[in-house]
Formats: C-alpha cells, structure tokens, sequence
C-alpha cells in the first residue's frame, strides 16, 4: 500500500515505547510494517497490502492516519507556509460551518526538533488566516474526545523539515489527562482517559464499585463526580478518597466480594495488580455473567504475559467480552504503562 504524494497509504501513532507492540498487533491483522524510523509512528511497508482494523480499534495505536502528503519546507516559515497552503487548497469546494481538530504531533524522537514544532505550528495558522480566516478561526489545537473517525488536519514530524500531512483520522481516544490535587494516585488518569473512549463515566447517584481501589484515585474520580463508590482493598484509601462521605471502604478480597442480593451496580472497576486471565476467569466473567454491573473499566497489567497473544484472545468470538459485553474496547491508554484497559458494558 502506497499513497499519493509520496506519503505512505496509513501511518499509525502510539506512545512511544510501544512501537513495536504496535507493529506486532497490525502484523496479526495481516499488515507489513517498515522498521520504526521515528518514536511512535508506524508506517507500512512501501506497496504492502491494506489492513481491516478490528471493529472496536486498534489497542495500541492511538490513531490511524490516511496521509496525503509529506510537506517538507527548509525554514519554520517555509513548512508552516507550505502545510497551510496544501491544506487551503485540499479544502476547495468543502464547507467549513463547524469547529474542526487541527493537532501537530511533535513525535519523540525528531533530532533537533524541540520547539521547532511550535513554532511550525504557529507560522501555519497565521499563512492559514491569511488565505481561509473564517476556517482558520474554527480550528481547534486538541484531539476531539472520543474514539471514531475524525475530519481536520493531522500534521506529524517526520523529520526536522518534514510533516506528514492527513484530513482523516481514526482516533483511539487516548488522550493526556489534567491531573487533580485531590487525586491520591496516578492512577486516577487512567480513568479518567477511559471515560472518553467509553463514552460515558460515572453520574451523580449511580453506584460504582472498585476491585482493588486503593490509594483511591479510581475511586476519587467516581465520587468527585458524585456517585456512590464501594471501594474493595485490604490496602488504605488515601487523599480525596479518604472518608468521603460517598465512599463505604470495604477491606475484603476483590475475588470474593459479592454485591448484596439483587444489587446491580453501574460500573464496575477493577484494576487489580493480578495476571489477566486470572482478573477475566475470576472478576469479569462472573460479574458480566451475573449481571452485576452495566458498565465496566478493567486494566489488565501484561507484564511477563505476551499482550499481543491477550489481545487476540481478547477479540476472539468466545472471549468472555466476546461472550458477555457489548461495545468492548481495548486500549493502550496514554496514561497506561505495561497494561491495557477495556472498557464496554454488559450484554
Ligand atoms: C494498582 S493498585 C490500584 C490503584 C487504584 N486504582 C487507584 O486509582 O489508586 C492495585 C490495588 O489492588 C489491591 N489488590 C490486589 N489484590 C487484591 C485482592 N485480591 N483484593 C483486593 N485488593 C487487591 C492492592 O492492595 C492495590 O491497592
């Protein structure tokens, strides 16, 4: 697969680190992968053959890019000018009425790029007000929340001169979270950035119950919102989560704990320091198979388990989300580190 301009038909991005989880998990999809040249960005091989992505997604790319152009310029006013002017008359005959994502991407990795990103950035939007203002005023510097195709512009560095150029993007939904004070974990991230990919998060007066909460920032992040949370470890919530009035703290076993009698919750947690399959075979499955939670955010810490080979598991028809949930995703976040989380409902 190849594509115009001498752009490579898709190009991939995840966090830098994981390319090589990337590479494996489109291989098991069929596709060919040139070696890495840049952190976190995975392009084709040149004339390989298009790859399906999965229908919940990619797990470790947090997005799919389809290029049109590589744009090269030798000066910051020069590739910002230049990426401005493709992008100007690539829109011709497009309505613009709604704000649209425009994201640079600096990629780890680019020598000597540093602040030239910005800079490049800036001298974009200012050749893009002067050729489309009214368009230029409707974009916006951030990823769109949420997992799903995307219509903008997607600029990556490849190179010191050099960005690689999209309008359409599959997005993943992984996205850098604001951190809160209150917060006692980094953790509390994670959850965060599920939320977007999931669609949803924890409403006022809806129950939450989290396997494995402790210090509490999953926990912390439902009750700031209002829910009512049953917070299950041996182990010590701490900072916003400790003695909030809608925290009960139950020191029990995650494996043992069960709801009371006809008690659904609406979201279950879990993020349990356990092997994988021992967290699906003995939490997921008997809480989906039992109906007792609607929603769920799982992480899974790979460690020393092949991820890729969870993965494939994972998507398989018979799988416990395979069998038991509906509108399951799997997602390296961008606040994950060897772990992925799912995330879905019960079926
Ligand atoms: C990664 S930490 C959870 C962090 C938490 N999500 C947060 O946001 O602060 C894992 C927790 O799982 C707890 N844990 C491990 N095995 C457990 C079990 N069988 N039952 C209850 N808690 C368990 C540990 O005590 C630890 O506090």
């Amino acid at each position: 697969m190849s594509g115009p301009d001498g752009a490579p038909a898709r190009a991939w991005l995840c966090r830098p680190g994981f390319e090589d989880m990337l590479a494996r998990e489109l291989a098991g999809a069929g596709a060919r992968v040139a070696s890495s040249a840049v952190a976190g960005l995975v392009v084709p091989e040149p004339g390989a053959p298009a790859v399906a992505m999965p229908a919940s997604g990619w797990a470790f790319a947090s997005a799919e890019l389809h290029p049109e152009a590589v744009i090269t310029g030798d000066s910051v006013n020069a590739l910002g000018g230049a990426v401005a002017d493709w992008f100007a008359d690539a829109l011709r005959g497009e309505q613009v009425a709604l704000p649209w994502p425009c994201v640079f991407s600096a990629v780890d990795g680019v020598p000597g790029l540093g602040r030239r990103a910005a800079a490049v950035e800036r001298a974009f939007h200012e050749k893009l007000s002067r050729r489309v203002g009214r368009v230029a005023r409707l974009a916006l510097p951030d990823l769109p929340a949420g997992t799903g195709p995307a219509h903008g512009m997607f600029a990556v560095f490849t190179a010191f001169d050099s960005v690689l150029v999209s309008r359409d993007a599959w997005l993943g939904g992984q996205r850098r979270m604001a951190d809160d004070p209150a917060a006692p974990s980094r953790s509390y991230l994670k959850v965060e950035e599920a939320y977007g990919v999931a669609g949803a998060a924890p409403e006022p007066g809806q129950l939450v119950c989290d396997l494995g909460a402790a210090p509490g920032g999953w926990t912390f992040s439902a009750a700031k919102r209002g829910a009512r949370v049953t917070a299950v470890d041996n182990g010590p919530l701490k900072g916003g989560a400790l003695d909030h009035a809608l925290v009960e703290h139950l020191q029990q076993d995650a494996f043992v704990f069960r709801p009371r009698a006809g008690q659904v919750y609406d979201w279950l947690f879990c993020d349990l320091v356990e092997e994988p399959h021992h967290v699906l075979r003995g939490v997921l499955e008997p809480w989906l198979a039992e109906r007792w939670c609607r929603r769920f955010v799982v992480n899974l810490k790979f460690g020393r388990t092949d991820a890729n080979a969870l993965l494939r598991e994972l998507r398989a028809g018979d799988s416990v989300l395979g069998r038991l949930a509906t509108g399951a995703s799997v997602r390296h976040l961008h606040h994950d580190r060897d772990e992925f989380t799912i995330m879905g409902a019960s079926r």
